[in-house]
């Protein structure tokens, strides 16, 4: 799969404003947003709790454009039907999260739905070799995941590129994400490097107007 020539910007709502949910929302939506990003935590596989299905239903709720859920919880297979029924139209799991990796994103496309496989800072591109075929997105996260408004981690463009240079040798058409300290300026090493999608959270909504810096991110 060839690279979008206009990457998508996703908004993470970890760093909204969650008493004025909908307004965030339908402001980035209204901004130029592709989808927005619902991060969904344990407390086990990161040391924070977020948020679950029912955000990802109100979310559905108050805009149109696709959900995209990074399920950063252990054995995620248990939550994918629960994720679907709340409208996800993405589901992100991690690989150091699960003794069965192929069979969670079997599952999720079984739903209906986008299978995403999401990567730690400490873990390879390798990790996704035989997976490959069940993937839609891979995720390089640029932090520890865990909480919004962390520094980018740098040491982490390699990696970006290659996974970029995987997905174009396998012939698969997936789509290369990046999540983590992603802004309007880390956003243009991230595209360089071969993102195709771009989460961020911080990075739009504490630094409106929306419009603004949605659009400096996705010219890079
Ligand atoms: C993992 C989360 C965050 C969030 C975006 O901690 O996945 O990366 O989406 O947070 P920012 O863009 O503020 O780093």
């Amino acid at each position: 799969m060839r690279r979008r020539t206009s990457p998508l910007i996703a908004p993470s709502i970890l760093a909204a404003d969650l008493s004025r949910l909908r307004e965030e929302v339908e402001a980035v939506v209204r901004a130029g947003a592709d989808w927005i990003q619902v991060d969904v935590m344990d407390g086990w596989f990161v040391p924070n709790l977020s948020m679950g299905p029912l955000m990802v239903e109100t979310v559905k709720c108050c805009v149109s454009v696709p959900v995209g859920v990074h399920l950063m919880i252990l054995e995620p297979i248990r939550y994918v039907e629960q994720f679907h029924d709340a409208g996800a139209d993405l589901l992100i799991v991690h690989p150091e999260a699960t003794n069965n990796l192929h069979r969670t994103l079997q599952r999720i496309r079984e739903l209906g739905i986008r299978a995403g496989a999401a990567l730690n800072p400490a873990t390879g591109p390798e990790a996704l070799d035989y997976c490959l075929s069940e993937l839609d997105v891979i995720l390089v996260m640029t932090v520890n995941p865990g909480f919004s408004g962390q520094s980018f981690l740098a040491t982490m463009l390699p990696k970006i590129r290659a996974v970029r240079d995987r997905i174009d040798r396998s012939g698969y058409s997936i789509s290369l994400e990046v999540d983590g300290g992603v802004n309007a300026q880390t956003s243009a090493h991230v595209l360089a490097a071969g993102a195709d999608i771009l989460v961020s959270g911080s990075g739009i909504f504490k630094h409106p107007p929306y419009d603004e810096v949605i659009g400096r991110m996705r010219s890079g």
